[in-house]
């Protein structure tokens, strides 16, 4: 997080029911559009900063990104819709979970880090019998990004709602939810945006929420009451929220949003994908091994093996000794990979500095590495 969203969030308590934290809400609406790629509104209380010209309402989610995935599931469908959910890792997996708490769902499972087979997917749609499919868009547990136009694409065709997690690709790569025609997406604070943890947003379509009412009026609802998206639907236009709102998170978000509009989203996107592109190419050539498929590969986080005999211990020497953090692997790929995120407001400079280290610490480690120019990889 920069100064910027830090200082936001020191900034003294205000209370959620007053004018000025409807100016906060103005101001992080309209900056929820922009990172979520939509047609802009103005910051600016009473204009209906959540929504603008296009078909789509933002809404901020106090929670992390798995309540708001958790909101856009659990309101849209009934106990008995069936869902799509091709998955290639753990978040996508965690997509799939989650609906089985809510809905009856095909779960297709690809290898950590595999391309959907496509073909397979329309075979499946073809069937006619899904209310929806759902991707973890961005599956930051193996560093691949999904194709979505080609998803969408069929999607469209076979009269499909298409819904994303969008926490580690909305604001850091392209997202385009209108021209795909995405019914909803959900998007966490803390990864592209660089903002604080415990706060997340959606984004949705008329039809969207029209599905979620008529479920409602039928009394075929699933259980909520925190996360209704009909009561938070009641406050939207007066920039407000149902319940008490994470209100200082909410200040440092906004900020860090704002420093985003001052980048650029594109020019957040290139940057990012420029990152992930050194790394991706740095790895490579020095005979690393990249899960994901060369194709389809992330360009807000890479997922790395480590070389014969490292395990996590390295980590923890990187971080002892050289100040410097990577995320480690989930479920069977725990202490065989490490994962290098290039999302937020990282700047080339640092990526450079922390691959120096990376290279170092292994080493430190044995393992043989050429001399490298590592700044020109970048
Ligand atoms: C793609 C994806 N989805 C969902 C989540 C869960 O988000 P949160 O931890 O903000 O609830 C993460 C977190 O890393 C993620 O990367």
């Amino acid at each position: 997080m920069n100064q910027r969203c830090l200082e936001a969030m020191a900034t003294p308590v205000i209370t959620a029911r007053g004018g000025e934290f409807r100016d906060v809400m103005a101001d992080l609406n309209s900056g929820l559009r922009y990172a979520f790629n939509l047609t802009p509104s103005q910051p600016v209380k009473k204009t209906h900063s959540w929504s603008s010209e296009d078909d789509y309402k933002v809404m901020v989610v106090s929670g992390s990104g798995t309540a708001a995935m958790e909101m856009l599931i659990a309101n849209r469908f009934r106990s008995n819709d069936l869902v799509l959910v091709p998955t290639n890792g753990k978040f996508g997996e965690r997509v799939a979970e989650m609906c089985k708490r809510f809905c009856n769902v095909k779960h297709i499972k690809y290898e950590w880090g595999r391309a959907f087979d496509l073909y397979e997917l329309e075979q499946q749609l073809e069937r006619g019998c899904y209310e929806a499919l759902l991707i973890c868009h961005n599956e930051t547990s193996s560093g691949i990004t999904q194709d979505a136009p080609a998803i969408a694409e069929m999607c469209n065709r076979y009269n499909t709602s298409f819904i994303l997690d969008g926490i580690t690709s909305i604001g850091g790569l392209p997202v385009h939810l209108e021209k795909w025609n995405v019914e909803a997406a959900a998007m966490g604070a803390q990864k592209c945006t660089a903002g604080p943890s415990g706060i997340a947003a959606i984004a949705f379509t008329t039809k969207f929420y029209e599905r979620c009412k008529a479920i409602r009026e039928q009394g075929d609802s699933n259980a909520l009451f925190y996360l209704d998206i009909i009561s938070a639907f009641k406050k939207g236009d007066d920039d407000q929220t149902p319940w008490t709102p994470a209100i200082n998170l909410a200040m440092g978000w906004s900020a860090a949003l704002n420093v985003l509009k001052e980048e650029g989203l594109e020019n957040r996107w290139n940057r990012c994908q420029s990152l992930a592109a050194g790394v991706q190419n740095l790895f490579s050539h020095l005979g690393f091994e990249l899960p994901a498929d060369p194709f389809q590969r992330s360009s807000t986080v890479t997922a790395i093996m480590y070389p014969e005999g490292i395990n996590d211990q390295w980590r923890v020497d990187l971080k002892e000794r050289y100040a410097t953090q990577v995320i480690g692997a989930q479920d069977h790929l725990k202490g065989k990979m490490f994962r290098v995120g290039s999302m937020g407001e990282t700047t080339k400079e640092e990526m450079i500095e922390g691959c120096k280290r990376m290279l170092e610490c292994f080493k430190d480690h044995g393992v043989t590495i050429p001399e490298v120019d590592v700044d020109s990889f970048f």
